[in-house]
């Protein structure tokens, strides 16, 4: 999967400059940059949530030039491609756990609901809620509720998960739950793109960092060379002193 030239404005304001990133599969990239860089605008355009006016994007077999209109058709086979998981979850909050799960697979890939549950059950174990398929997402702590939005995700069975700041509403404890689903999801090379204000977990699971400031792209790379103490970069070495607090006296 990946962008060339990529170029967004919300009224008068440019938000993406030229953006070009590459985006491995069966590898994890963290987007990681102050607020209001443009993080989510390029998530979002990986959905197509966003459509940017120019550049291209291309992922598998699909080509598409954002500067032409895209047809239903090319917006729809994208969707099937990557699943997306916001900061608040968006469960659907009057089905239960494995209502939100089989919803998708039945209505938009048209499996069968047996097929659907079968598959529901075992995310759910695989993010650690197997007892909770008849819960409702009321009842569930935040750390729950976004597992559940991670195996929500995961059912549409789409070559690439893209979570925007998936921790940032939880507290610590609920957080490190999370992570762990994650870096696991990692472990077994899911196709990942990670937003995160988290350094220590961009650390931890990414294959590739990028950078981002204002739009522009100021890095994109190996995490060993992002956190190196040398960076070169002194906007770099400062962001993530300042993220991880280590000048903190
Ligand atoms: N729908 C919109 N309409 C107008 N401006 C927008 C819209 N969405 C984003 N912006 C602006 O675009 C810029 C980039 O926003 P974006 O949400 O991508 O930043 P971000 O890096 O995700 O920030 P944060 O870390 O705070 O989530 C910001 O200046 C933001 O105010
Ligand atoms: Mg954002």
């Amino acid at each position: 999967m990946k962008i060339s030239n990529v170029n967004k404005t919300f009224g008068t304001k440019q938000v993406l400059f030229n953006v070009s990133l590459d985006f491995p599969a069966a590898q994890t990239t963290v987007i990681v940059g102050p607020s209001g860089s443009g993080k989510s605008t390029i998530l979002r355009s990986l959905n197509l949530l966003e459509v940017p006016e120019s550049g291209r994007y291309d992922f598998d077999d699909l080509h598409l030039d954002f500067a032409k209109k895209i047809s239903n058709r090319q917006k729809l086979a994208l969707r099937k491609k990557t699943g997306m998981v916001f900061q608040n979850y968006n469960l659907f909050p009057n089905k239960t756990v494995l209502g939100n799960l089989i919803e998708g697979p039945t209505q938009v890939l048209k499996q069968s609901r047996a097929a659907a549950l079968k598959t529901a059950n075992e995310l759910l174990a695989k993010v650690g809620l197997a007892q909770y398929g008849g819960a409702n997402p009321q009842e569930l702590s935040g750390g729950q509720a976004q597992r559940v939005a991670i195996a929500r995700a995961l059912a549409m069975n789409p070559e690439y998960i893209l979570l925007d700041e998936p921790t940032s509403a939880l507290d610590p404890e609920l957080e490190l739950e999370v992570l762990k689903v994650l870096l696991q999801l990692a472990r077994e090379k899911q196709s990942m793109v990670i937003v995160t204000h988290n350094m220590i977990f961009a650390r931890r699971v990414a294959d590739k960092i990028v950078f981002l400031e204002n739009g522009h792209v100021l890095f994109d790379g190996a995490p060993q060379r992002f956190f190196a103490p040398n960076n070169p970069n002194e906007r770099i070495r400062n962001f993530i002193a300042s993220m991880t607090m280590e000048n903190l006296n």
